[in-house]
């Protein structure tokens, strides 16, 4: 059998792009192969200033998987602060990764060039945890044995980093031990690429234009009014796929709505106000089961922080003796 592995960081409330992109595929996943999927604390640091929101995000983004079905005797679940040998093999790992593949890392490059668009300095505001965040994902993956990483389509660059700093390693010292090379998973593209918020953009924490999965119905509706839509009148035919509202549309409806509302697009007849409504609907329907769950698991005295330490202690088990060998390997034990 394979090893799925997969993480999301805890840096707002968890949304639609999550689900979609990284939830319930890794808990499909989860059926036919051994799995780890965890929350990345640590990663969150290099943003997150605010101890309490770190701490009640964490808990959010936990309940969340819990809520959409994940099993935790099935899976290991635990959160990445919980695994400390994380951060040693992430030195480790510094150590024989070059600098100039950090530098084409997407995220610090897009930093680095939003500042040399608004004439700063190219470094302006960018922390070395943002620097180094690719290195300590690697690590996330390798130090589980990790052989496939479900994620969105903006996380695959990442893994590929993890293979290439694995390869590295392996190249040196793979005498003494070899890592496993990861490959990513990523969801099958019924519509195009990333989800988009409510702004077209790719949804997300970062872009502030993201849809909450757990609003109370009201909110819900008025967040999914504010996707921006053309001017295109009612009575005329319309694009589906250059809609925001029917690519979200696309991956939470069934097959039949989805075709359907398809064609009732393209002949034209359907005003985007209600495209809107439906799609409201059709989220409402999906998610009102997994918030009542989500509710119940964010109350204190939940079983979810016991649940989060016992899968810490079985992980941490797994990374000890992977960095056990990875010590013997480059001979500081020996
Ligand atoms: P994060 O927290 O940004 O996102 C979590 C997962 O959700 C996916 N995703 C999306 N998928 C489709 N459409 C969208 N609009 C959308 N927005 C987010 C992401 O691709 C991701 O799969 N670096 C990672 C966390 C991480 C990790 C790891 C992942 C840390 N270590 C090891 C895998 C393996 C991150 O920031 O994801």
């Amino acid at each position: 059998t394979k090893t799925s592995l997969t993480g999301i960081k805890p840096t707002g409330e968890p949304h639609l792009g999550n689900l979609i992109g990284a939830i319930e595929p890794a808990i499909a996943m989860a059926g036919e192969n051994e799995s780890l999927y965890f929350i990345a604390d640590y990663h969150a640091l290099t943003t997150a200033r605010d101890p309490e929101q770190l701490h009640h995000w964490t808990r959010a983004v936990a309940a969340t998987w819990l809520a959409a079905g994940l099993d935790p005797a099935r899976t290991i679940f635990y959160k990445q602060s919980d695994v400390p040998e994380t951060f040693e093999l992430t030195w480790i790992l510094s150590c024989i990764t070059g600098k100039g593949l950090m530098n084409r890392a997407h995220a610090y490059k897009a930093a680095r060039d939003a500042n040399v668009t608004a004439g700063e300095e190219p470094d302006a505001g960018i922390n070395m945890g943002t620097y180094n965040y690719p290195i300590l994902m690697a690590v996330d993956i390798l130090i589980m044995e990790a052989d496939l990483v479900p994620v969105g389509r903006d996380q695959a660059q990442h893994v590929e980093i993890a293979a290439d700093i694995a390869g590295s390693f392996n190249h040196v010292y793979g005498s003494g031990y070899r890592f496993r090379v990861p490959e990513a998973v990523i969801p099958a593209e019924t519509t195009g690429h990333t989800l988009p918020g409510l702004d077209g953009r790719k949804m997300s924490k970062s872009y502030d234009n993201y849809i909450p999965l757990f609003l109370p119905a009201p909110k819900l509706r008025k967040l999914v009014r504010r996707i921006p839509t053309d001017s295109t009148p009612v009575e005329a035919p319309k694009d589906p796929d250059s809609s925001a509202v029917f690519q979200i549309l696309a991956q939470f409806a069934a097959d039949e709505v989805v075709a359907d509302t398809r064609a009732r697009l393209e002949a034209g007849g359907v005003g985007w106000g209600d495209l809107k409504n439906q799609l409201a609907d059709v989220l409402e329907e999906r998610l009102a089961p997994m918030r009542e769950r989500y509710e119940e698991l964010m109350e204190p005295g939940s079983d979810l922080d016991d649940v989060l330490a016992h899968g810490g202690e079985i992980a941490r088990e797994r990374a000890r003796r992977v960095l056990g060998s990875v010590r013997s390997a480059i001979g500081i034990d020996r």
